[in-house]
Order: C-alpha cells, then sequence, then structure tokens
C-alpha cells in the first residue's frame, strides 16, 4: 500500500480568485493554466495500520499546517476506499515552497495520484482532479498537462467544477521564466486572501462579472495559438486580479519592488524589442514571463540583471500528474 507520484505547478493565466464554497473550494469563476515541467513535486505514499496518525514530511521537515491539509484530502480517498489506515507521506519540492510558485497545486495533484495509487482505487483523471481541489482550488488543474482549463461548475456538490485539458504542451511550445524575487511564504495565503477580497474589495463584483468573456478569449487564443492576444488577455486579466487584491481591505500587496520592475521590464521587451513574452504574478511576489522557446534566454538574461532577482528558473510546458516507479521516491 505505497505508491510515489509527480506532478508539477501550473500557472494561471486567467485566474481563480474567490470562491463559492470554502469548504469545497469551489471556484466563483472558471480558470486557464498553463501546466510546467522543469517544477515538481514528488510525493511518495505509504499507508500502515500501526500509525495513529498520519505522518508527512516536507523536504525531510515535519510541517503541521501542511498535514493537516493533506490529511483532510486523504480522508476523501480512505472513505472511497473504505479504510482508515493512516499514512506516512513523503514530499519535496525542487522549488521554494508557498511563495507564490503553486506548490500546492503540485502538492495536492502528486498526493491524490499517489494515494488512489496506494489505494488500489484507479479512479479516473475527472474524479482526481474533483478531490485535488478540495486541498487546493488551482491542484485540480495540475492533474493535466499542456492548457488546462477549469470550470467554475454549478453544482453545490462540487461534481462539475473540475479541470480539463484544453491544448497538449507539444501542440504550442511556450517556455516560462520565473523570475524569483522573494523566497520567504507569503504573508496571506491564497484561501484567507481571497475571501478577504470577496468581502472587503470594491472591485469584487466587476471581476467575478468579467471573468467569463476573459475565459473564452483566452480559450480562443489557445485554440488560434494566437500569442498576441494571449498575451493582453493575461496580463490584463492578472492586473485585475491584483487590483482586487489591493483593493481589499486591509490590502493585499504581494508585489515588492523587483517584481514591479520585472513586470517593466518584460512590457519592454515585447513592445520595444519585439519579443513574444509576456507577464503573469500570483499571490506572491515572483513573476512568470511566458514566452517562445526560443525568446527563453534573452528574457531569463534581462530579468537575471535586475537588482532584487534572486534566482531565474526556466521550464517548458509539461504534462499532468503521475504516478513515478518507488524507485523515484523523494
Ligand atoms: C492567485 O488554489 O492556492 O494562484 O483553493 O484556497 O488552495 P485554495 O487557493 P489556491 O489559489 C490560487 C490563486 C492564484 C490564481 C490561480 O492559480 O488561479
Amino acid at each position: 500500500m505505497a505508491a510515489t507520484a509527480q506532478a508539477q505547478p501550473n500557472i494561471a493565466l486567467v485566474k481563480y480568485w474567490g470562491k463559492r464554497d470554502t469548504r469545497l473550494n469551489l471556484p466563483v469563476t472558471g480558470s486557464l493554466s498553463i501546466t510546467l515541467d522543469a517544477l515538481w513535486t514528488r510525493t511518495r505514499i505509504e499507508f500502515d495500520a500501526s500509525l495513529r496518525h498520519d505522518e508527512l514530511r516536507l523536504n525531510g521537515k515535519e510541517d503541521p499546517a501542511t498535514l493537516a491539509r493533506a490529511s483532510a484530502c486523504l480522508d476523501l480517498l480512505r472513505r472511497r476506499a473504505g479504510t482508515t489506515q493512516r499514512a506516512r507521506i513523503d514530499t519535496r519540492n525542487n522549488f521554494p515552497t508557498a511563495a507564490g510558485l503553486a506548490s500546492s497545486a503540485s502538492g495536492f495533484a502528486a498526493l491524490v495520484v499517489a494515494a488512489d495509487a496506494a489505494l488500489g482505487l484507479t479512479l479516473d483523471r475527472r474524479t482526481l482532479s474533483m478531490l485535488a481541489r478540495q486541498g487546493s482550488g488551482s491542484a485540480a488543474r495540475s492533474l493535466f498537462g499542456g492548457f488546462v482549463s477549469m470550470a467554475a461548475g454549478q453544482r453545490d456538490d462540487g461534481a462539475d467544477a473540475v479541470a480539463q485539458p484544453l491544448l497538449g504542451a507539444a501542440a504550442w511550445p511556450l517556455a516560462v521564466v520565473v523570475a524569483v524575487t522573494s523566497d520567504r511564504r507569503k504573508h496571506v495565503g491564497s484561501g484567507a486572501g481571497m475571501e478577504r477580497s470577496r468581502r472587503t474589495s470594491p472591485f469584487y463584483p466587476a471581476w467575478v462579472d468579467s471573468a467569463a468573456a476573459d475565459l473564452a478569449a483566452a480559450q480562443r487564443a489557445v485554440q488560434a495559438r494566437d500569442f498576441a492576444a494571449l498575451a493582453e488577455l493575461s496580463e490584463h486579466n492578472c492586473l485585475k486580479m491584483h487590483a482586487v487584491m489591493q483593493s481589499s481591505r486591509p490590502p493585499l500587496l504581494y508585489w515588492n519592488g523587483a517584481t514591479v520592475d520585472c513586470m517593466q521590464r518584460i512590457r519592454a521587451l515585447r513592445e520595444d524589442a519585439g519579443e513574444q513574452v509576456f507577464f503573469t504574478v500570483d499571490a506572491g511576489a515572483q513573476v512568470k514571463a511566458v514566452c517562445t522557446p526560443d525568446a527563453a534566454p534573452r528574457v531569463a538574461a534581462a530579468l537575471a540583471e535586475l537588482p532584487g532577482v534572486a534566482q531565474v528558473l526556466s521550464s517548458r510546458l509539461g504534462e499532468g500528474a503521475r504516478r513515478l516507479d518507488d524507485s523515484e521516491a523523494p
């Protein structure tokens, strides 16, 4: 009753920021993301009848907050398997945790795939996406590779709030350059942040009202491989989400000075140097530059020279969460 799985983070181009149900993590709006390949979470899980509690080590260290969320998600799979056995979970990220690099997305996607295999459930991808969503809303998207769209759904039980693949990673090969400007954990997590925005931002209703049009336009741009359209739409949607964050009370200001410098540099690369590149920023200070693979080394070099950029990571688009051989356990 042991299995290992790997999942990669995904970066939303049309963002999820707001829940219609906080218990099931049901999003108010749909979203659209790309799954990375160079950044990953690897998780080994072993169910053991002699354990009295679940145990979790993240990057070799016990982590009570992550353990509580993982246990709640595992309960959903245990219930389906008709077992109450506790588990030992060993998980590792090859990138900074909880700093706006979507570690919860890859974390919960890897967890449900590993637990499904360890318990012999063989659930379908749609069901795994639904279960991962209950761990973290964005994790539903990391079950799939390439371009992924996530439905808001309408049902109260969330059965239709699942992700689905839109376009494979190889069908439109893009690259992502991540400028890491801080490796500190964010001061307000996404879940708490979006609830604050829902309750207090005067811009929140406009954010929700304009989401379906953004999603439809982004889906069209992806299907047509229209880089310029996707660039314009993604930057607009990102800055609109940050306007909602920043107009919340108290304000959610996830950026630092280097975050703004990176966004300005990326715009200059596109508008002055003609590079095919655009930015997006999540609930953290890191900047993700989405670009064509040939532009990636130039984008990485331009961001690396900015003061305050501690590290630059480059990735292509990758596959969805999958089981690994146990020899690749973290
Ligand atoms: C800004 O999925 O981390 O990255 O459902 O509460 O776990 P919870 O939130 P989470 O939120 C992601 C927010 C975002 C935008 C996005 O990925 O769509």
